[in-house]
C-alpha cells in the first residue's frame, strides 16, 4: 500500500519551493485559467482557494466575484502563506481572507458558493480535509479539482514525468490514477474537463443537495 500524505514532509517540501514557485507553475496557467471557468462565479459569490499557496489563483477568483464577493484562502505552509498574504497586500484586496492552517483544522467562518482544489494532491487524498472543506460549501456550489493523474498504462512518457512532478511536489502517489474519488462522494454531474496539458486532470461538479440525483461522467 502507498503512503498517505504527510503534513511534516509537505512543510518541508513548500519552505524549500516557496521562493521559486510561481516561476516552477507558468507553464500550467492555462489549467488554472481552465479550472476557475469552471466555477462558473459570479459577482458577490464566496470562494474557496483550498491550499492557495502563493496566492497565484486570487487574482483570477477576485476577477470572478469582484469586490462586492469573498475569498478565503487556505494554506498550511507558512512560507507560501507568508508570499499569499503579501499578494492580498500589494494588490490591496480587501475580500480577501488566508488562513494559515491545515485544511482539516481551518476555521472557515462561511458557507461558500464555489471551491477550488489547484493542484491540491496531499488534500484531496485526505477525505477528512475534502469533508471539512465540503462542509462549508453551500448546496448546488461549484468545485473544480485539478492536478497530477496518471495517463494510460501505454503512455509512458507522460507517465514518467507525472511521477517526476509528483515526487517534487505531493508527499504521496496514493490515489494518482483518479485522485478526485473522495471528491465524487459528495459532488453530483462530475465531469472531466478536456484538460491542456497532458497527466493533468479538470474535474468539476456541484456540491449534492439532499436526495439529488448522482450523475458522474468521469
Ligand atoms: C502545488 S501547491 C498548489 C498551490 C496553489 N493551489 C496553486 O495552484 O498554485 C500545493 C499547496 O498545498 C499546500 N498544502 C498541502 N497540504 C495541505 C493541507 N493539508 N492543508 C493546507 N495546505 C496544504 C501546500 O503547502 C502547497 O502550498
Amino acid at each position: 500500500m502507498l503512503p498517505q500524505p504527510n503534513r511534516q514532509m509537505a512543510l518541508a517540501q513548500y519552505r524549500l519551493r516557496a521562493r521559486f514557485y510561481d516561476a516552477e507553475l507558468a507553464a500550467f496557467e492555462p489549467v488554472r485559467l481552465r479550472s476557475v471557468g469552471c466555477l462558473q462565479l459570479q459577482p458577490g459569490n464566496t470562494v474557496l482557494d483550498v491550499g492557495c499557496g502563493t496566492g497565484l489563483s486570487l487574482e483570477l477568483l477576485h476577477k470572478g466575484v469582484g469586490p462586492q464577493g469573498q475569498i478565503v484562502g487556505i494554506e498550511q505552509s507558512p512560507e507560501m502563506f507568508d508570499l499569499a498574504r503579501r499578494r492580498v497586500a500589494r494588490h490591496k484586496w480587501r475580500n480577501v481572507t488566508l488562513l494559515n492552517a491545515p485544511v482539516a483544522s481551518a476555521t472557515i467562518a462561511c458557507q461558500a458558493d464555489a471551491a477550488l482544489f489547484h493542484f491540491t494532491h496531499d488534500i484531496l487524498r485526505h477525505p477528512d480535509e475534502v469533508r471539512h472543506v465540503v462542509g462549508h460549501l453551500k448546496p448546488g456550489a461549484h468545485v473544480a479539482a485539478a492536478g497530477l493523474h496518471w495517463g494510460a498504462p501505454w503512455d509512458w512518457p507522460t507517465n514518467w514525468l507525472v511521477w517526476m512532478a509528483a515526487m517534487y511536489s505531493t508527499t504521496s502517489l496514493e490515489g494518482l490514477a483518479q485522485p478526485w474519488s473522495h471528491l465524487l462522494q459528495h459532488l453530483g454531474a462530475v465531469q472531466l474537463v478536456p484538460s491542456p496539458i497532458h497527466g493533468v486532470f479538470i474535474v468539476c461538479g456541484k456540491v449534492l443537495s439532499t436526495g439529488s440525483e448522482v450523475v458522474h461522467h468521469v
